[in-house]
């Protein structure tokens, strides 16, 4: 019995893991790309080229109430005023999208 439970878990254990660090790898993509893309206006992670204290830093923006992942999306598909329109693929606005509710506190 114990045997089997413990079976179970040495299967199950590096399985999360592995998913723990493939989140971790799209967070450091995502704020790779951010530095790149976002950091023109945005306060990323303390570097911010163009700069201007409008622009709401990422962290500002991940711990708004109401920023759902879903919204964050939005501004990336739909780019908001003086962002340049973006054609980012898919997979990189989702480690975008990782990074920025990494950030949350
Ligand atoms: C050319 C400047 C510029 C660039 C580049 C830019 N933004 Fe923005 N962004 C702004 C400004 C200005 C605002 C605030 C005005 C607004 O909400 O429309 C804003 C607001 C936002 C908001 C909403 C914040 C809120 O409080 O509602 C999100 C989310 C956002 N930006 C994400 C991004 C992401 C992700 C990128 C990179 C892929 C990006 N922005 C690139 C200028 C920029």
């Amino acid at each position: 019995m114990h045997a089997v439970l413990l079976a179970g878990f040495l299967l199950v254990g590096p399985v999360f893991a592995e998913e723990a660090a493939a989140d971790d790898m799209a967070v450091e993509r995502g704020e790779a790309l951010s530095r790149q893309v976002c950091a023109l206006c945005h306060l990323v992670n303390g570097s911010r080229a163009g700069a201007s204290d409008a622009v709401p830093t990422f962290h500002a923006i991940a711990n708004q109430p109401d920023m759902t992942e879903a919204r964050i999306r939005g501004f990336i598909y739909a780019p908001h005023p003086q962002m340049p329109t973006l054609q980012l693929p898919e997979n990189e606005i989702d480690d975008i999208v990782a990074y920025i509710e990494s950030l949350r506190d």
